[in-house]
């Protein structure tokens, strides 16, 4: 249970307003989240007092883009990137590289009708969408992350593809009718975001119709290789992944895709990589360094702050990867996890 948590009725569903309202500030006004995660604690303890939840009203800026009646206000995830504009250009950039690899281990099919949980800035939903030729729901937390998400597909005229809504990953908003009735459930890069995976998988199994599929990829962070090791490397990649432990997070998850997949009810079909490295010589090793850079970098405050590394130690660290990006004789390996079921018939 988490520390969000409580008991009773309405003072529960106050203390979800109260962190609903302080979180979605959060996303334009303290990017890390740190000063606002001690500002939302105190306003749930001040919560704790509240009677009743105030109604929401037309134009108000709590879940500003929730498209579906009756949403269910949910608590909002602590996220380690945080959704300022560098990391948005860094995921944009992440999604370049990767999504026509991971598309081709999803194997969409036209017709199919998807669902993208945790959708982001929707590049993959949209890619998902091209090939389905049908609209992707997509289903994503951050109301910036929407609106960006909404800008992205308007410039690229795809806005007919895509249909975004905000939600919490282990209770999508869904009506009665759409409720396992798709024919594929897809995610990439949440599960190691969320405290409760297989919550989250399972919500996915129960979206999908009997023989249905279910894609689920995801981070190890134990697999990455460096070779020259840049000095501080290895501290400075152990304190991201402590970042994670100490948040409630499983760096890891990668591995366990196959386990969640069985126990949220679905039957494993497939285990493999989607590879994620590069060498000195090739054009996605300096996009693949920047990215290693820029994720680290996202989450510096708070490694700083957890006392996970010294700001000296850090930075010398990402000042040495800068060093190795620019070497002629350096490899990176990198991949990420990809699993993939059926619910039974
Ligand atoms: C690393 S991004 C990946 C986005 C997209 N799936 C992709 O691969 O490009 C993770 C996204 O999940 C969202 N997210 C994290 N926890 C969530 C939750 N519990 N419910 C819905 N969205 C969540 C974050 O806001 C963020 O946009």
């Amino acid at each position: 249970m988490s520390a969000f948590s409580s008991a009773g009725g309405i003072t529960f569903a106050a203390e979800r307003w109260a962190l609903n309202t302080y979180s979605c500030h959060q996303d334009r006004r303290d990017p890390d989240g740190l000063a606002t995660r001690t500002r939302i604690s105190k306003q749930i303890l001040a919560a704790r007092d509240i009677e009743t939840v105030p109604e929401r009203q037309e134009g108000d800026a709590i879940w500003p883009n929730s498209r579906v009646p009756g949403f269910i206000p949910f608590e909002m995830p602590d996220y380690i990137h945080g959704t300022a504009p560098d990391e948005r250009s860094r995921l944009s950039a992440l999604n370049n590289l990767l999504n026509s690899r991971t598309l081709a281990e999803i194997a969409p099919k036209p017709g199919d009708h998807v669902l993208d949980i945790g959708s982001g800035l929707g590049q993959l939903s949209r890619a998902i969408a091209s090939a389905t030729q049908r609209t992707v729901i997509g289903i994503e937390y951050s109301p910036d992350q929407i609106a960006e998400a909404d800008r992205q597909a308007a410039a690229a005229n795809e806005s007919h593809l895509v249909e975004f809504r905000q939600g919490d990953a282990a209770n999508p908003p869904l009506s009665d009718s759409e409720r396992g009735a798709f024919d594929l459930a897809h995610t990439r890069f949440v599960l190691e975001h969320v405290k409760d995976p297989l919550a989250v998988v399972r919500a996915m199994v129960a979206a999908i119709r009997p023989g249905g599929r279910i894609v689920i990829s995801d981070d190890d962070h134990d697999v990455l290789r460096l070779h020259p090791e840049p000095p501080g490397l290895r501290e400075l990649w152990n304190a991201y992944i402590r970042l994670y432990e100490r948040s409630g997070m499983d760096p890891y998850v990668g591995r366990r895709l196959i386990w969640l997949l069985k126990h949220a009810g679905a039957q494993p079909t497939r285990n493999t990589w989607v590879w994620f490295g590069a060498c000195s010589g090739n054009p996605e090793f300096e996009p693949i360094v920047r990215n290693l850079i820029r994720v680290v970098q996202s989450a510096r405050e708070q490694i700083i702050q957890h006392e996970l590394l010294e700001a000296d130690a850090f930075d010398s660290a990402i000042e040495q990867i800068r060093v190795f990006g620019k070497r002629d004789d350096a490899a990176v390996w990198f991949a990420m996890a990809l699993a993939e079921g059926n619910r039974p018939l």
